[in-house]
């Protein structure tokens, strides 16, 4: 595996797959990998000639007060990782090379960016917006690959690739989950034994929500009480929000008609977690 560091190392590297007729899927993480990342890069074999992946803890898409600095950065088994699985580049930049002075750009998409997450953590999608489109300039893939855990993620990631016209196939792989139900993140790490027991209430809020939703509740409002409800039992987690809302708009939906995304993000401890589940109604 080619680890670089700059911008300029990678696309000498580009020039030389486009001369041969190889293809790129890429797969941009933050590093901390786990089962779910290398889930992406297996699906990114299945699509491209190579698979890239960049570790870059984007400092744009922290707000203030959040885990920038403790961050969770291994980079060395994070390359073993890679390499074991069959990854020909990674890119590891430091901030300069992504950003070398303030920018003035900015992108935003504030019907998608504002409820959710977004509510939550200020200026964060913006950042995300700004550093993949950024990532995408500098790769160029044929392909991207990202997750289904951060459902708002990949929505506004598809419309950053619609409306501005980049030439890169989305993929969007199911999310990777342990034995009990929780969602693989690289901020498990911050979890004690109890709190990774503790954090399975998010999960299990959801699937509840979701069995309510097929067995026929139509409220979006019953569906977030539900959720909030069975977080409740669980004292060690707060719940930051439960939603239940169009999987195209992220409006709330007073009465599901088709299909509704349940997402929810708790704090347990210092660790923020997110999840959703997709349910089609009949
Ligand atoms: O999902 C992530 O790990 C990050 O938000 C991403 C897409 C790599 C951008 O920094």
């Amino acid at each position: 595996m080619l680890t670089v560091r700059t911008i300029a190392a990678l696309r000498a590297r580009r020039q030389e797959l486009w001369r041969s007729g190889h293809t790129v899927a890429f797969v941009p993480t933050m590093g901390a990998l786990h089962e779910g990342h290398l889930a992406l890069v297996e699906r990114g074999r299945e699509l491209a000639d190579e698979v890239w992946v960049s570790i870059f803890v984007n400092p744009t898409q922290f707000a203030a007060g959040e885990d920038f600095t403790r961050y969770p950065r291994d980079e060395e088994r994070d390359g073993r990782l890679l390499a074991e699985r069959g990854v020909a580049l990674l890119f590891a930049p430091d901030v300069k090379e992504i950003y070398p002075r303030p920018g003035v750009i900015t992108l935003d998409a504030p019907p998608l960016t504002g409820g959710l997450c977004g509510a939550h953590r200020g200026g964060h999608f913006q950042g995300v917006l700004l550093v993949v489109a950024k990532l995408f300039n500098i790769v160029q893939p044929e392909v991207a690959v990202f997750g289904a855990k951060d459902y708002q993620q990949a929505l506004l990631i598809r419309r950053l690739v619609d409306d501005l016209c980049f030439p890169v196939r989305l993929e969007i792989v199911p999310t990777v989950r342990e034995a009990d139900g929780l969602a693989m993140s690289s901020r498990n790490a911050y979890l004690d034994p109890q709190q990774r027991l503790a954090a399975t209430v998010l999960h299990r809020a959801l699937a509840a929500a979701a069995a309510q939703a097929q067995t026929g509740e139509r409220s979006g409002a019953a569906l977030e009480a539900a959720i909030a409800a069975v977080v409740a039992g669980e004292p060690a987690v707060t719940l930051q929000y439960a939603a239940a809302v169009d999987p195209e708009t992220l409006q709330p939906q007073p009465n599901i008609a088709r299909r509704v995304l349940l997402a929810a993000a708790v704090v347990v401890g210092s660790a923020r977690l997110i999840d959703n589940i997709l349910v089609e109604v009949q």
